[in-house]
């Protein structure tokens, strides 16, 4: 079972549309809120294969943590956007600019991905965007 957790309920209805018209409605659970609100929610239905990170990049450090509590050993939790746009390194970025709160946030969850008592092992692949990819210990 996959379970996507959406918080813009447009696209949470593009979604649901998408999945629909693949037949995969018995297959798939779109959750409609904050990653933050529903993830305690999906505990229940853990331990899971995969956690697959792509949403609001000030929450990563959050949801690695929760990923690294709930994926089942050998499973993989992978996080999109790794690189930040470039900005991954920048200590310097200037005051107001968009990416300053979430360099923290995106640092902390690459720390635990490299996090050798968590993960078996991390890599990243060199997608424009950085692809980060972790096997749970
Ligand atoms: C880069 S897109 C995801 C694309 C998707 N992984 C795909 O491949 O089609 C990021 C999505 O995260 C959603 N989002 C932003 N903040 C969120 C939050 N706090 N909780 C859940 N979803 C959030 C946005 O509405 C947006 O649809």
């Amino acid at each position: 079972m996959l379970h996507s957790i959406e918080y813009d309920p447009k696209h949470a209805a593009v979604a649901k549309d998408n999945v629909a018209l693949a037949g995969l409605d018995d297959k798939v659970r779109i959750h409609v809120g904050a990653g933050s609100a529903v993830l305690p929610s999906l505990e229940q239905h853990g331990p899971f294969d995969l956690v697959f990170i792509d949403a609001d990049k000030t929450g990563y450090a959050d949801y690695a943590r929760w990923a690294a509590k709930n994926v089942r050993p050998g499973g993989l939790v992978i996080c999109d956007n790794a690189y930040l746009f470039g900005n991954l390194h920048r200590d310097d970025l200037p005051p107001g600019h968009d990416d300053v709160p979430k360099v923290a946030p995106m640092r902390a969850a690459l720390s635990l991905l490299a996090d050798e008592k968590v993960f078996t092992s991390c890599a990243m692949l060199p997608t424009g965007e950085g692809m980060a990819v972790a096997v749970k210990r």
